[in-house]
């Protein structure tokens, strides 16, 4: 018996049990033993929206929400955006462990050289309608490159996975802007190799006649800040969909299609967009006290505020802040700042949010920067998404090289009838209103 463990009388049948605990879990599949008698299904656990079960043993993110820590495979969030690129960190979270000189050199260059996107997927994204919401486009269009790369199928084959590993995080850009290109009606931009990933990322965003585009060092510095603060954030809901999806061996391309909409819904990564519309509707700071109100009678969130896990203060929030004095240096100030700066202020001295222990996540301020940036609300998600596919990947690569999972499927408490006799459509009456 497993010296660390837990004593369970089963009042039903006086029945005790012992459960091992490791790792301060107990393995839902070991209460499987406590049943009523040999027809009983054996015990199970509920847990809705997973608010206190351990999906899967990973090495990757270590989040401590009530002391606000992040880490990525063990390097403190704010080491790695004040020191690193965001292709160095896209390594670690998917190797383990930061690359040497002639790695990050060999890795970059991998990169740089699968940023192009075949012209059947330019053509694809031309069908798009040209006020199409860029997440949109964006999911379908990472869900199509699954057609053009069908090997990609072999997702147990190391070397395969690692192909596709590269065509992902070199493509994500560049379908980015593309959206954003469509959108605009403007023609698309194709990758410039002799630029960094984000100083490529904003060429294809915003080039116009000028034959070599110039980046603005600032904003594509500040840009790779924030995509390192995006790169990964253990069991979020893209990232279970990730995992989800790709138990089942979709290929990777399908499956980060799946993790991007999930993302892309407002409690997700779809609140950067949602905090700039409320900070338009809330309009000057005087509104400000009549809409934390209306928050407080439950007519709706405040966006950008309140976190599954951080329940102190969202570490990657403050590293936004400190990042956000440069750039507004080059760009000047978000006149939305101030009003999310006051927004903040009330907020955290309100009884509501502090009983709840709600404070300014990721999304609250990455907005502001985005706009002060030259981004325009509509691609905020797909700002997200572009960063975030390196720690979809790296979670998918742990769960399928994981000996323990195996295709996600959970179980239900059923509620329905349980068993009825067909009725014949002449004799069912007239239902109740519907
Ligand atoms: N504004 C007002 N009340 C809130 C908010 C908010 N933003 N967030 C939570 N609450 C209340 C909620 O109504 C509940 O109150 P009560 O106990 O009276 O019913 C209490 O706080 C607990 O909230 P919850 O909904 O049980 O918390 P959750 O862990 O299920 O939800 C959340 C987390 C992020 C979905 C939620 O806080 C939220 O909807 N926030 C706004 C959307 C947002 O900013 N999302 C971005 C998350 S960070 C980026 C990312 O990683 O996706």
């Amino acid at each position: 018996m497993s010296e660390e463990a837990l004593s369970i009388i089963d009042k039903r049948t006086q029945a005790t049990y012992e459960i091992p605990i490791c790792d301060g879990t107990i393995r839902a599949m070991d209460l499987r033993k406590i049943k009523t008698g040999p027809d009983d299904f054996g015990l199970m656990t509920y847990d809705p929206a997973f608010m206190n079960t351990s999906s899967c043993r990973s090495g990757i993110t270590f989040i401590d929400g009530d002391k606000g820590i992040l880490r990525y495979r063990g390097y403190p969030i704010e080491q790695l955006a004040g020191k690193c690129t965001f292709l160095e960190v896209a390594y670690l979270i998917l190797f383990g462990e930061l690359p040497t000189e002639p790695q990050l050199t060999e890795w970059v260059d991998q990169i740089t050289h699968h940023t192009m996107l075949h012209e059947t997927s330019k053509r694809f994204l031309e069908g798009f309608r040209w006020n199409a919401h860029p997440m949109g486009m964006l999911v379908s269009t990472v869900a199509a490159l699954s057609t053009v790369y069908p090997e990609a199928k072999q997702v147990l084959d190391p070397d395969s996975r690692k192909l596709q590993i590269m065509r992902l995080i070199g493509k994500m850009p560049t379908i980015a802007a593309y959206t954003y290109r469509h959108t605009h009606g403007f023609p698309y931009i194709y990758p410039d190799n002799d630029l960094s990933y984000t100083e490529n990322f904003m060429n294809m965003l915003w080039r116009m006649m000028e034959p070599k585009y110039q980046a603005n060092p600032v904003i594509a510095k500040a840009l790779d800040i924030l995509f390192i603060l995006h790169a990964d954030h253990e069991q979020n809901c893209s990232a279970n969909a990730m995992r989800a999806v790709a138990s089942s061996q979709a290929d990777p391309f399908l499956s980060i299609a799946a993790a991007a909409a999930a993302l892309s819904g407002p409690l997700h990564g779809g609140a950067n967009e949602e905090v700039l519309k409320m900070l338009d509707v809330i309009g000057s700071k005087s509104n400000i006290p009549a809409y934390i109100e209306k928050v407080k009678a439950g007519q709706f969130k405040l966006m950008g505020f309140g976190h599954r896990i951080y329940k102190n203060y969202d570490p990657r929030a403050n590293v936004i802040k400190w990042a956000a004095d440069s750039v507004f240096e080059v760009t000047g100030k978000n006149p939305k700042l101030e009003i999310a700066l006051e927004l903040e202020r009330i907020a955290l001295e309100d009884e509501y949010f502090i009983k709840r222990k709600l404070y300014p996540n990721v999304d609250f301020y990455s907005g502001i920067m985005y706009q002060a940036m030259g981004f325009s609300p509509e691609i905020f998600t797909v700002l997200f998404a572009i960063p975030r596919t390196a720690g979809w990947l790296a979670q998918w690569q742990e769960m399928i090289t994981d000996p323990e999972q195996k295709i996600a499927r959970p179980r239900q408490i059923y509620t329905g009838p349980m068993v009825r006799d067909f009725v014949p459509i002449e004799q069912r009456g007239v239902p109740a209103a519907v």
